[in-house]
C-alpha cells in the first residue's frame, strides 16, 4: 500500500518540457479578496505546492501576494511551487493571447507560469467585458476564431519560454481530439469536473494513453449538498477506514490516476485535504460501482461559469 507521504509529494510528468505537476492542487476560485489571501496562505502552509488560478477568478493579485508572503515566510523557492493560470474566453483571438498571459503573470507577480490553460473551448466576443451579452441576456460568442487558432498562439508562449506547459480546460473528447491531431505542442493537461458521480472514464483512458495529465476539479462535487461528500458509500468507507469523506474522495481521485484541485477555505480543512493516504482496493471498487451520475458545473456546455463571484 502507498503511504500518505507518497500522496503529498507525488508528481505527474508533463508531456512537453521538463515540468512535473504535484497531484494535489489547491484551487483559487474564492469569492472574496481576504478569503483568497488567507486560504492560499493556509494551503501553502499545509503543504500544497500546486496552485490553480485564472484571470476570470479576478483574484490573481491576491493569490500572488499570498504566495509571495508565504514563500518568504517558509523559505520556499519559486521552483518548488507549480502555478497555473487560464486564458479567458474573451481573449481567444491570437493577438489577445500574449497580452492576456502577460497580464496574469504581472498580477501574480511571477516571471513564468508552469502551466497555461485555455479556460474553456468557447470564444466570447473579444473585449474587456468578461461576460459579453446582448440585450436579451444571451452570451455573445466570437465565431471568427477557432480553438486551434488560439492553441497556436499558446504554443508560441511555450516557444518563448514564458510558460512551461499548455493545456485545455472544460473540454470533451470531441474537441480535444482535433487539437491533439493538429497541435505542434500536444496538450499536457486537461482540466475537467470529475468525481464519483462524473468519472469521465473515457476521457481519463484517452489521457492516460496519450500522456496527458487528467486534472480533476470539483473532486468533492463543489461541496454541494446532496453530493458525493454525503454519498452513503463514501461515508461508510470513511467510517470504516478512519478518514473523512473528503479524504476518501480525494484519495480515490489520486488512486485512479488523476491529479486534483480542491478548495479548502480554512487551515484545518487545508490540512485535512492535504493529508490523504491510500484506500484499500475494495474501497476503490465500491466507489467505482456508485451509479449516481451528476454534473455540478454547466460551464462545459456554454463557456459561462457556474461558480464565479459576481460584482468584483
Ligand atoms: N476549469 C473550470 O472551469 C473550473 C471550474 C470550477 C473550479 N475549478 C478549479 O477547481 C478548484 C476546485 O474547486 P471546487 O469547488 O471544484 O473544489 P471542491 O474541493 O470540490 O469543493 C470546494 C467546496 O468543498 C468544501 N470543502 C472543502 N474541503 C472540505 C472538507 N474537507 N470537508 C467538507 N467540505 C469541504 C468547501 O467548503 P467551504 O467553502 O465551506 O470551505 C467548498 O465549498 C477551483 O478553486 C478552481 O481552481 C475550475
Amino acid at each position: 500500500m502507498i503511504d500518505s507521504s507518497d500522496f503529498r509529494t507525488q508528481k505527474m510528468p508533463l508531456s512537453h518540457g521538463t515540468g512535473h505537476m504535484p497531484v494535489l492542487g489547491f484551487g483559487t476560485l474564492i469569492p472574496d479578496a481576504a478569503g483568497t489571501i488567507s486560504a492560499t496562505r493556509d494551503a501553502l502552509e499545509a503543504g500544497f505546492r500546486h496552485f490553480d488560478c485564472a484571470e476570470r477568478y479576478r483574484n490573481e493579485r491576491e493569490v500572488g501576494q499570498a504566495l509571495q508572503a508565504g514563500r518568504a515566510a517558509g523559505g520556499i523557492a519559486r521552483e518548488a511551487i507549480f502555478v497555473t493560470s487560464k486564458l479567458w474566453n474573451t481573449n481567444h483571438r491570437p493577438e489577445r493571447v500574449e497580452p492576456a498571459f502577460e497580464a496574469s503573470l504581472s498580477r501574480l507577480g511571477l516571471n513564468y507560469l508552469d502551466l497555461y490553460l485555455s479556460h474553456t473551448p468557447f470564444a466570447f466576443q473579444p473585449g474587456d467585458d468578461q461576460d459579453p451579452r446582448d440585450q436579451n441576456g444571451n452570451l455573445l460568442y466570437d465565431r471568427g476564431v477557432t480553438l486551434l487558432d488560439t492553441w497556436r498562439a499558446m504554443e508560441s508562449l511555450v516557444d518563448r519560454g514564458k510558460c512551461r506547459a499548455i493545456g485545455l480546460s472544460d473540454i470533451g473528447l470531441n474537441e480535444l481530439l482535433p487539437i491533439c491531431e493538429s497541435a505542434r505542442i500536444k496538450p499536457a493537461v486537461v482540466q475537467v469536473e470529475s468525481h464519483p458521480y462524473l468519472p469521465e472514464t473515457e476521457l481519463l483512458e484517452f489521457c492516460k494513453k496519450n500522456d496527458i495529465v487528467f486534472l480533476a476539479f470539483a473532486p468533492l462535487g463543489h461541496g454541494l449538498s446532496p453530493g458525493p461528500l454525503e454519498d452513503p458509500v463514501v461515508s461508510a468507507i470513511a467510517a470504516r477506514v478512519g478518514k473523512t469523506p473528503a479524504q476518501v474522495l480525494l484519495a480515490w481521485a489520486v488512486q485512479r490516476g488523476t491529479a486534483l484541485l480542491t478548495t479548502p477555505r480554512t487551515a484545518a480543512r487545508a490540512r485535512e485535504n492535504f493529508n490523504i493516504s491510500a484506500l484499500p482496493e475494495e474501497a476503490l471498487d465500491e466507489i467505482n460501482r456508485i451509479q449516481t451520475r451528476q454534473r455540478f458545473n454547466e460551464v462545459v456546455k456554454t463557456g459561462s461559469p457556474g461558480f464565479i463571484p459576481q460584482g468584483r
